[in-house]
């Protein structure tokens, strides 16, 4: 597989960036609810509700650097060309909604960062740094980075959805081979 995207297929690099901020993605919804729901005193799967906001912060950090390596890598790199059965309608909406992801992508790690470090909590980078704050205790900045994550969280939800939804639909109903061009491990 070429390192780099041709004018028909992504290349090792957007695949393996796209991936690997799948992976987190899952994990940071899987972890949120974990976290959300464990009471303190519990564990689950011998971790605390304190091990779980760890995790939950240090990959949602790790994710906002891959996020930037991404973008520079889409804005440097040209992009292949529309997969041929994409309709109009479905190229115009595509590129919305994946603008719309480089947003999430973005914004749900920095309000997260915000919210725990206006809101005094801080971060413990993987159970054993701590990082500086650089903000200091304030309060409204807290309340509100809490909202747009929150809110950003179920957004992408639905962004995610429609993505996803129209790749297979492609592949499976239209049987047009649309995932290949993205499938970590496909030669096409
Ligand atoms: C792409 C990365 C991230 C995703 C997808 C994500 C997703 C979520 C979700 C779905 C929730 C649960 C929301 C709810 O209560 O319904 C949540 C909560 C939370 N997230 Fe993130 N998050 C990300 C990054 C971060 C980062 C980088 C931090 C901090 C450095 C962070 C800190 C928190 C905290 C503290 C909560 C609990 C808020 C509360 O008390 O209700 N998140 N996140
Ligand atoms: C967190 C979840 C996901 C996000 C944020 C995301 C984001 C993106 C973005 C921004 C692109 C445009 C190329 C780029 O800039 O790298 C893209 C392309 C693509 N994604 Fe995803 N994606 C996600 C999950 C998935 C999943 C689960 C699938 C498979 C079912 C998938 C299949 C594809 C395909 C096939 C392309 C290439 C589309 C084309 O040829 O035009 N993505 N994705």
């Amino acid at each position: 597989m070429p390192f780099k995207n041709t004018t028909t297929r992504y290349g090792a690099v957007s695949r393996f960036l796209h991936w690997s901020v799948f992976l987190l993605f899952v994990c940071q919804y899987v972890g949120a609810s974990i976290m959300t729901h464990l009471a303190r005193d519990k564990t689950l799967f011998g971790l605390s509700q304190g091990d779980y906001y760890n995790w939950h912060k240090s990959f949602g950090l790790i994710l906002l650097e891959l996020a930037l390596l991404r973008l520079l890598w889409r804005k440097t790199t040209p992009l292949p060309d529309w997969a041929p059965t994409l309709s109009e309608a479905e190229r115009t909406i595509s590129h919305r909604n994946e603008t719309l992801l480089y947003w999430c992508m973005f914004l749900l790690p920095i309000s997260g960062y915000l919210f725990v470090m206006a809101g005094g909590f801080g971060v413990k980078l993987f159970g054993v740094y701590d990082l500086l704050n650089p903000i200091g205790k304030q309060e409204t900045l807290a309340t509100l980075a809490l909202v747009v994550h929150i809110v950003v969280s179920y957004a992408a939800v639905v962004f995610i959805a429609w993505h996803v939804g129209l790749g297979l639909k492609h592949h499976l109903f239209d049987r047009d081979g649309f995932l290949n061009r993205m499938l970590p491990f496909s030669r096409q």
